[in-house]
């Protein structure tokens, strides 16, 4: 367990929130549309928010003295908390060197921060900072020899669990990251130059770690580009999976496997019938497909199904300890956060991210006090 000492930042920025207001003027419009934006009229991210509004948890008094433990145990392993860092895409753009700063409190606090394949820095830079709690997460590439490449580089730098992620059968047409301006090829218009300018920290930071790029899958393109490696993403990662590349992922990862974006109970079966370790309930934050249930709606019936069978865990829409614990509530037994994390590293750096656990542990224990439990 990481020592607890106490934050006084709480008494300034007590919620999520308050990071996110403080990070939105922290980058440029495009960083922040990317960051906030679903898919279509983004009916799906507004489901997610509001989807929790309507969970309630019936309190029990005359408990006594209660000492919250927050511990909870995953794939045969300790975690100290009931929650990890989901993988983020291109996320130096949203601010620079946001991986160092995500490894480096997964590894402070003991929970784990699964790497995007799409993320701006490598495995071979990230495992050794984040150690033990290293995840990876896979977008599934087309070719076999560049599957099996990607899944030694992440297991050689010490990568121990793999997430591939299954709901982007696609590319998202995501229209507000369009709107903003995030075309390709890439654009620089005289707008962007001036916002840029407008936040001299991010433009600091960006000239100084180089433009955002997705350096993991540099490797398989022939050239060193931004360009070439999100052509090589559209083209080559994705729109191939099915049950049967799910059985070999399987059989080539020594560690614990997740499928991540199971929406549907017969899905859920159907991963455990593919050898899966763990499923992730997720809608991928409302930004892949906009007609979608929240997240949390579809958890119950997915409960019901595989609860026993495989380990659930779940995302979107959480951003705060007591989101956590309806989610835990209507089943799942850890959880996963992608926004929130980023809000904290824009709006304060490392201290921001490390902010993020200290605002959730302390509304985690506060209201399982309020609830009258000491165990998830
Ligand atoms: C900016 C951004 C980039 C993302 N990139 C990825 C990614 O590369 N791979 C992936 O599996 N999920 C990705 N996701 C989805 C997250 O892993 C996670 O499912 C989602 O953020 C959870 O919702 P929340 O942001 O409300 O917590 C991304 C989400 C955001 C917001």
């Amino acid at each position: 367990m990481f020592e607890e000492m106490p934050n006084p930042l709480l008494e300034i920025y007590p919620s999520v929130q308050d990071l996110e207001q403080l990070a939105r003027d922290r980058v440029p419009h495009l960083s922040w549309e990317y960051l906030q934006s679903g898919t279509g009229d983004e009916h799906a991210l507004d489901r997610n928010r509001k989807a929790f509004a309507d969970v309630s948890l019936p309190p029990r008094v005359m408990r006594g003295k209660l000492q919250p433990d927050l511990s909870v145990s995953l794939f045969g392993k300790n975690y100290a908390l009931p929650f990890g860092i989901a993988p983020v895409g291109l996320t130096g753009l949203m601010w620079p060197r946001a991986e160092y700063f995500l490894a480096a409190t997964a590894k402070k606090y003991g929970i784990p921060y699964c790497l995007s394949t799409v993320a701006t820095e490598t495995p071979e830079t990230i495992g050794p900072l984040v150690g033990e709690q290293g995840w990876f997460q896979l977008y599934p590439p087309v070719m076999k020899d560049v599957r099996a490449d990607l899944l030694k580089r992440a297991a050689d730098s010490g990568f121990h669990t793999l997430v591939m992620t299954a709901d982007v059968p696609v590319p998202s047409r995501r229209e507000r990251t369009k709107r903003a301006g995030l075309r390709m090829p890439p654009k620089t218009t005289f707008k962007m130059i001036l916002d840029t300018l407008a936040h001299p920290k991010w433009a600091m930071g960006t000239i100084k770690n180089g433009t955002p790029r997705l350096r993991t899958i540099e490797k398989y393109t022939p050239e060193k580009s931004r360009e070439a490696a999100t052509a090589y993403v559209n083209q080559n990662l994705g729109g191939n999976l099915d049950w049967d590349y799910l059985k070999e992922v399987r059989d080539l990862w020594q560690g614990p496997v997740i499928l991540k974006g199971v929406m549907h109970p017969e899905d859920a079966l159907q991963a455990v019938a593919s050898g899966v370790d763990g499923i992730v309930v997720s809608n991928h934050g409302g930004r892949q497909f906009d007609a979608t249930p929240a997240s949390l709606e579809v958890l119950p019936d997915i409960v019901s199904a595989v609860k026993g069978k495989t380990a659930i865990l779940f995302d979107s829409g959480i951003r705060s300890g007591l989101d956590i614990l309806k989610a835990l509530h209507l089943g799942a037994e850890f959880v996963l956060l992608g926004r929130a994390f980023i809000y904290g590293v824009i709006a304060m750096e490392q201290k921001g991210s490390d902010h993020v656990v200290d605002i959730l542990v302390d509304e985690l224990k506060n209201n399982m006090m309020q609830l009258g439990r000491e165990r998830l």
